[in-house]
């Protein structure tokens, strides 16, 4: 095997797809992030209580340990800190280079620093308590920790810190992408500020107070031993004795960690290099494998990457600008984002995308984009001209229908009627762009070509009368007579985007193509028919036309006559034949 072969292997995606699942490993360090965030903000709120007094601490830790200090809890919070460990040791391992931003560097540092910072603590109360059955009073570990080794207790504060700043910074590379984020911030910043404070000043004070008993009572370190069941000489010696075993042994994982991608990298390096080429001509060579971010930050190329690598903020896409098979395949959380952006198929998230061979890439948001740059409008929200097909419905006789019945059940019946329509139109992939009285107008091929676009539409025509003969049946002690519809469909070239005000907007069409596909909904009353469409739409959808019923008409604001096709049922559709695909042909 070639050192590119051995690259594309490397990189195929039945490799990657069997042995990862991103979507699912974010989940899972995000839910045992927020478990152990939950665990700290019940803890520090536990000392808060520690401002009013020692007594209230005492009385909240209860609270504490019921929700915690039980199996459920306990395996909850014991899984979490693993797997959180697992994959700290695992984004380690994973990164090609250790130059990072500054918030990412302070993540990580501060996470391992915690389990470091805290070891002694954990020992000394939960282990304690597991193996000598002590009880791990706030008045017990005040005096251990406050009172009688200060140093313990400056330990302390510094892991409350860390652990609370780490958590603010996964907190926030999580949050900062949602869109409410930017509004709630100031309330956030001051939480997070506010509460580590309150709570140091808890602990802080109920240390003090701990601090006065024990000067004021001589019998009072006797008292606390004796009420705790504290742990003899020899067995606080083992506790300490376990805890430079977890040192060596975190000493250990992190060390091996490093040795492991070492390793990595330098196999990676033995398989060649590939020439990654940004706009302006400029060339880095780097290994195979590589992702196209880290290349670009390898390689100084300004590269925008606001969730910092991990898929979510759509910043660094890229337009790919050569052939797609050498490049990793799109797993299933970057599909989402790119569908979330309307990303075109050669645009990629630069981040989550390897590649094997040579090749080009355009950068498509400004180095120094933002968080609300990434999902903005794609092009076409924005407004652009596309060929799409647009259906046009109309319940016959409504006017006289709605004459007679009461108001509450013309809307009651309005809305069964849009119910079923809309998920005809939704079902086969179109858009309901809005209802009108009781008419309804769709669009299909927004996110598609125009022949995907012309075949849905037919499918969704042929759906609502599906779900018209339903809701006629359903209704049929409430109605005089069925509910008939005309459905008119007409596709060609239209400016599709974002339109409206406020609340209002909404993706809409515009152009001589809407008018057409409402005046032929307005001709099946003429035709007594359930569908027409134009030819245009037919040779779109390669449907076979020659045994249908086809007319030549004249339509208001066109010159030249045109051909449509008439059904009196759009559920003959199911049956008709298909067309090999041909060219499709412009729209008349
Ligand atoms: S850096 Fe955020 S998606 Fe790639």
């Amino acid at each position: 095997m070639s050192a590119s072969d051995s690259a594309s292997a490397q990189i195929s995606p039945k490799s990657e797809r069997k042995s990862s699942n991103p979507f699912t490993k974010r989940r899972l360090r995000l839910g045992s992030g927020l478990v152990l965030f939950a665990f700290v903000v019940t803890h520090l709120a536990n000392h808060i209580l520690g401002l009013i007094s020692l007594e209230a601490m005492e009385a909240g830790r209860h609270y504490f340990l019921l929700l915690w200090r039980n199996p459920v809890g306990t395996a909850l919070f014991v899984g979490s800190l693993l797997i959180h460990m697992a994959f700290a040791l695992h984004a380690l391992y994973s990164r090609r280079r250790l130059k990072m931003r500054f918030g990412e560097a302070a993540q990580l540092i501060l996470g391992f620093a915690a389990p470091v910072l805290l070891i002694s603590h954990i020992l000394g109360t939960r282990a304690a308590v597991q193996l000598y059955g002590t009880d791990d009073s706030y008045t017990f570990v005040l005096l251990a920790i406050w009172v009688d080794s200060p140093v313990y207790g400056l330990r302390q504060i510094a892991a409350t810190l860390v652990v609370w700043i780490h958590a603010c910074i996964g907190l926030y590379y999580w949050l900062r992408l949602k869109p409410w984020f930017m509004r709630i911030m100031p309330v956030l910043y001051s939480l997070a500020v506010l509460y580590p404070v309150l709570a140091l000043l808890g602990f802080i004070s109920a240390g003090r107070t701990v601090g006065r008993m024990a000067a004021d009572d001589p019998g009072f370190r006797l008292d606390v031993a004796i009420d705790s069941n504290a742990p003899e000489a020899a067995q606080i010696a083992y506790l300490h004795q376990l805890e430079s075993w977890i040192f060596i042994g975190l000493g250990a994982a992190i060390a091996l960690t490093l040795l492991a991608r070492a390793f990595r990298l330098y196999l990676e390096r033995r398989e060649g290099i590939v020439r990654i080429t940004y706009p302006g001509g400029r060339t880095v060579s780097v290994s195979p494998g590589m992702t196209i971010l880290e290349a670009s930050q390898l390689n100084d190329v300004p590269h925008a990457a606001v969730c910092g690598g991990r898929g979510r903020c759509s910043t660094c896409r890229i337009r790919v600008n050569g052939p797609l098979e050498n490049l990793s395949e799109p797993d299933e959380s970057e599909q989402k984002v790119l569908r979330r952006v309307g990303a075109a198929p050669d645009v990629r998230l630069a981040c989550q995308t390897r590649t094997s061979s040579d090749t080009s890439v355009t950068p498509l948001l400004p180095p120094n984009a933002t968080p609300r740059d990434g999902f903005a409008k794609s092009a076409a929200m924005q407004g652009q001209e596309q060929e799409i097909s647009i259906l046009f419905a109309d319940i016959r006789g409504f006017t006289s229908f709605s004459e007679q019945k009461l108001p509450y059940d013309v809307v009651f019946l309005l809305n069964r009627y849009f119910r079923s329509m809309g998920e005809a139109i939704e079902g086969a992939g179109g858009r309901v762009d809005k209802f009108i009285g009781d008419g309804i107008m769709a669009l299909f091929g927004v996110d598609e070509n125009a022949q995907q676009g012309a075949t849905s539409a037919l499918k969704a025509a042929q759906g609502m009368s599906e779900k018209l003969d339903e809701l006629n049946e359903l209704l049929k002690a409430d109605l005089s007579e069925p509910l008939r519809i005309g459905i008119g469909i007409h596709a060609g070239p239209a400016i599709v985007g974002e339109m409206g005000y406020g609340p209002a907007i909404s993706v809409t069409a515009i152009g001589d193509t809407v008018n057409t596909s409402s005046r032929l909904e307005a001709k099946t009353k003429d035709f007594g028919a359930q569908l027409i469409v134009s030819e245009h739409v037919a040779h779109l959808a390669s449907i076979d036309a020659t045994s249908l019923r086809r007319e030549e008409i004249e339509v208001r604001g066109r010159k030249e006559p045109m051909q449509i096709i008439v059904f009196d049922d759009a559920q003959v559709l199911s049956g008709l034949p298909r067309k090999a695909a041909e060219e499709p042909q412009p729209a008349s």
